[in-house]
């Protein structure tokens, strides 16, 4: 397996982890809800104190805990259980959801907010907010894509977050280990029920304000890039490379395909 370091899917990427990294400090405790292969979660590890990783996915689980052993994060728990039903004897000072909110009714979320976040404590989410962009992408992969199992998929595009997060003298190691998940995953027999974990609903606006009501102090980033999505249709690379550079120029609300957003100080 030949690992290719991608720019341009480090670029987009690490435009986004950018403004969460620049709202947590080395102090903060961090819990991380639906981390999948932990495309975020190694690299706000190394900038934080200590950080508890939620996934309820057991392949993904997997991953984690092996990658985390091979590469000695020694401030990371993984645990692997639904997030509806998690029962954890701690607060933390920063809750983040990267592309997971969505998979939570608003109880779930209200009762986070009130059993496991610091009284001054910090809710980040990264997500999509497009549903229509979405589904498009999302129904034109699945044909794309007939009869294979998505997680295979989600960890081809994993791979190129993670090597980040290693020395150039381990990449070896780490190739290994992705070929050994590749064929566990490969093997995964497509079943609807498998799909049932990956229901994922874009919170609407209405939704989204629910939430942000128990919270004093809001912080918006939005990342406007619609308009150039058919330009992948040429290049994907070379268009996420314009993309994400006039993101940092245009950060306009109506046309954008990902935010960032920031909850802070509770009512
Ligand atoms: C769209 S993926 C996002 C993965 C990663 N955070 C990222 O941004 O690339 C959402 C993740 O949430 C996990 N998830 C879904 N429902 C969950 C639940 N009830 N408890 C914990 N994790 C869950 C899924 O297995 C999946 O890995």
């Amino acid at each position: 397996m030949n690992i290719i370091r991608n720019k341009v899917n480090h670029y987009t990427h690490w435009h986004f982890n950018k403004f969460i990294l620049n709202e947590i400090n080395q102090k903060d405790e961090v819990l991380e809800v639906g981390s999948g292969f932990g495309e975020y979660t190694f690299e706000i590890a190394k900038n934080t104190k200590s950080l508890t990783s939620i996934e309820i996915d057991k392949y993904k689980y997997n991953f984690q805990i092996e990658f985390r052993n091979m590469f000695e994060y020694e401030n990371i728990t993984i645990i692997n259980k639904d997030f509806n039903k998690i029962d954890l004897n701690k607060k933390f000072d920063v809750i983040l959801f990267c592309q997971s909110i969505g998979f939570f009714s608003n109880n779930t979320i209200k009762n986070s907010i009130t059993n496991l976040l610091k009284k001054d404590g910090k809710v980040i989410i990264l997500d999509l907010i497009n549903n229509n962009i979405f589904n498009l992408n999302r129904n034109i992969m699945k044909k794309r894509r007939k009869g294979k199992n998505l997680i295979y998929y989600a960890l081809k595009d994993a791979q190129y977050f993670l090597i980040k997060n290693i020395p150039d003298d381990k990449r070896d190691e780490f190739s290994i280990l992705l070929n050994k998940y590749y064929k566990i995953l490969k093997k995964l027999k497509y079943d609807d029920s498998f799909y049932d974990v990956y229901k994922y609903e874009i919170k609407n606006s209405n939704d989204i304000k629910y939430f942000e009501s128990f919270f004093k102090i809001k912080k918006h980033i939005y990342f406007s890039n619609i308009f150039l999505i058919p330009l992948i249709l040429i290049s994907r690379y070379k268009s996420l490379y314009f993309i994400s550079k006039l993101d940092k120029l245009f950060k306009i609300k109506f046309l954008s395909f990902k935010y960032v957003k920031i909850l802070y100080r509770l009512l």
